[in-house]
């Protein structure tokens, strides 16, 4: 999940000399706030500090932070998308490859580095509906509307991103995590039949790369608002199922099997709750997560900007200490 952000003094601290973007595409300081929250809570890992959307630099779709991400010239009709660029990801987000360069000369080896995308629809999302959206009417439009259309847009995107990802992880990132935050706006039916082919080859694709001299690097798949679509989202070949809050973690094994490894799932408001509820929230999680094959500790979703620091190191050492019996 976002781990660093606007909830430590420290990135706010550097966010009050850069902008977001330029955060994003300057590699030192990209490692420097990738590290703050290693520091300040002892996480066992890292993850790249980027966004999802910077991928649109290989696009040529320009996108804003205000902080919400908002693209002046969202994607719409047919003439637009086939005006769009599909360029090389690698050598046009070049800076975050030199980010995770950047990020791993900085860690050290103290903890793995995550690196990450958005899936295919949540990526294409963005693109249609122009920002976060609270009905996907235009996505949806699209979809009904010119499925074809639709199809070579999300295989475009697929293919995209798992070059993005790939280059990731010839950069030095030892797991990836795709996030498809937007996957709970379509129903178990569309979600199947439009998006869940795309997310599936995207997965396969990046799990096919060997990176030279290392071993295959784990797959994260985190579909949010997926409780009622896990079963699906599980039908993909990703080494670990990331599961949100909306759902009770011992349920969301029992849907997708004892045999896959999961990632999951604290509510992220419990930590503007009490250190005991913090404590008592963590010690269930931990509790559920014993059913599967193996968990990794995680929040159901990005930490909240308004979370007390010392809460979260509460969470995390509290995990440390294990389970109570
Ligand atoms: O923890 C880390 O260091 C990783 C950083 C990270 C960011 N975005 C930084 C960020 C990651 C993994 C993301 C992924 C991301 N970005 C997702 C998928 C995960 C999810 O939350 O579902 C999505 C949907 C986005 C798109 C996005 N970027 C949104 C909706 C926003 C606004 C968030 C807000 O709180 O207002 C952003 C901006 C953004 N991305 C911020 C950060 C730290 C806040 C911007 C700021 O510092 O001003």
């Amino acid at each position: 999940m976002r781990q660093a952000g606007r909830y430590l003094p420290e990135y706010r601290a550097v966010r009050k000399r850069v902008s977001f973007l330029d955060l994003c595409r300057t590699p030192e300081l990209a490692a420097e706030v990738t590290v703050q929250p290693i520091d300040r809570l002892g996480v066992d890992a890292a993850i790249l500090f980027s966004d999802i959307l910077v991928v649109f630099d290989a696009m040529g779709v320009a996108v804003e932070f205000n902080p919400a991400p908002q693209l002046p010239d969202p994607i719409r009709t047919t003439a637009d998308i086939a005006r769009l660029r599909w360029g090389d990801p690698v050598e046009d987000v070049g800076y975050v490859m030199d980010a995770v360069r950047a990020c791993k000369r900085a860690l050290a080896d103290r903890v793995p580095l995550i690196g990450f995308c958005g899936a295919p629809f949540t990526t294409v999302s963005y693109l249609v509906e122009g920002g976060s959206s609270r009905d996907f009417l235009e996505i949806k439009k699209l979809m009904f509307c010119e499925p074809r259309q639709f199809a070579v847009l999300m295989a475009n995107m697929s293919e995209l991103l798992a070059r993005y990802l790939i280059g990731q992880i010839d950069a030095g990132v030892d797991a990836v995590q795709i996030f498809d935050s937007w996957a709970g706006a379509l129903g178990p039916r569309d979600y199947e039949q439009h998006v869940l082919p795309h997310t599936i080859a995207l997965v396969e694709r990046v799990r096919a790369h060997a990176p030279s001299g290392r071993e295959p690097v784990p797959v994260i798949l985190f579909a949010r608002g997926n409780a009622n679509t896990l079963a699906l989202t599980a039908r993909a070949p990703a080494d670990v199922i990331g599961i949100d809050w909306s759902i009770e973690l011992d349920d969301a094994i029992a849907v997708i099997g004892p045999g896959r490894v999961v990632q999951g799932n604290l509510d992220p408001g419990v930590l503007l709750g009490p250190p005991e509820l913090i404590r008592e929230r963590v010690q269930a999680t931990l509790r559920a997560g014993a059913h599967a094959k193996a968990h990794i500790f995680n929040l159901g979703h990005g930490i909240s900007r308004f979370t007390d620091p010392e809460h979260a190191k509460l969470m995390v050492d509290t995990v440390h200490a294990g389970l109570e019996r």
